[in-house]
């Protein structure tokens, strides 16, 4: 594991963006996805009241609800079955605090993730520059990761209560003509779930992108080298240069120890690269 580190760490940082950078992307179109598939999400039910006399009855009540599911102030009237009265009624429970969160997080871990996809690309030394920007991002991926699911699982849980609240044959046990025996009261169609299924499906997928890539993030950090060698910058080229020895050695190494045969010889290729590459290298040390 730790030679397959080093490899990824080799100071060609195109080797290295690879995984951050690429996950990155993915996060953004992820967090696209569930943003647009909660906030975007309109559905409806329908009921029908079948009154003892036809007249009064409605065939066809149908209730439209929307993100951000404050079902308590969707309103529909139904009939009473007593002569034209009608009655005003309102769907249960405002599920706005969950479904709001969840498309707050997806909307920040968006612009978090479109920023970060910049700042690799085009800001490479400002972001290596005192270590500042490994930091930062490992903070903030953690506390996305931890959103994520947090947010995931909030809106899980109001998700499932927006389909109890929501259900047809629920809907009508709120109305008054639907509790005498005589008039009969049936679902004619239920909301269509898929596209808030899937903003739950989103939101975990990004929790799971955001938790590897702590540790894709966590390695631009240099930390668990303790803290000793650093990721030198690109200007500096006696840093390099030791940097790239170092490799080799570890390379090395854990080719004589023979757990990581593959990964040792894509080491040794890596490193006759890098040393032509490098220039004069003295291995007076080894
Ligand atoms: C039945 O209810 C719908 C509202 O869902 C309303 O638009 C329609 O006019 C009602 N029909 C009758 C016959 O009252
Ligand atoms: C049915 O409703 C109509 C008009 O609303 C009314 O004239 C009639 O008496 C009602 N019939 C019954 C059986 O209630």
């Amino acid at each position: 594991m730790e030679t397959a580190n080093q490899i990824m760490s080799l100071g060609t940082f195109q080797v290295l963006k690879l995984p951050l950078g690429f996950i990155r992307v993915l996060e953004w179109l992820f967090a696209i996805f569930a943003f647009a598939t909660c906030g975007g999400y309109s559905g409806q039910l329908r009921v029908s009241v079948d009154c003892i006399n036809k007249s009064d009855s409605n065939l066809s009540i149908g209730i439209n609800f929307a993100y951000p599911f404050r079902l308590n102030r969707v309103e529909f009237d139904v009939p009473m079955c007593e002569g034209r009265r009608q009655e005003r009624l309102y769907l249960i429970g405002d599920f706005s605090s969950s479904a709001e969160f969840f498309v707050t997080i997806a909307v920040f871990s968006f612009l978090y993730s479109l920023l970060a996809t910049v700042v690799y690309i085009f800001f490479q030394n400002k972001y290596r520059e005192n270590n500042r920007g490994p930091l930062i991002d490992f903070i903030v991926t953690v506390v996305f990761s931890f959103m994520w699911l947090v947010s995931s699982s909030a809106w899980a849980k109001g998700l499932s209560d927006v389909k109890a609240s929501t259900d047809p044959d629920e809907v009508v046990l709120l109305m008054s003509a639907c509790k005498v025996q005589t008039n009969k009261c049936s679902s004619v169609y239920g909301p269509r779930w898929s596209g808030l299924n899937t903003s739950v499906v989103f939101g975990y997928l990004n929790f799971v992108l955001w938790a590897g890539n702590i540790w894709f993030v966590f390695k631009e950090t240099g930390w668990h080298k303790g803290g000793a060698a650093r990721y030198p910058s690109s200007s500096s080229e006696k840093q390099t240069t030791a940097f790239n020895q170092q490799v080799y050695n570890q390379g090395s190494f854990d080719q004589s120890g023979g757990a990581f045969t593959g990964t040792g010889d894509f080491a040794q290729s890596e490193y006759s690269q890098v040393g032509n590459y490098g220039g004069p290298i003295s291995y007076t040390n080894q």
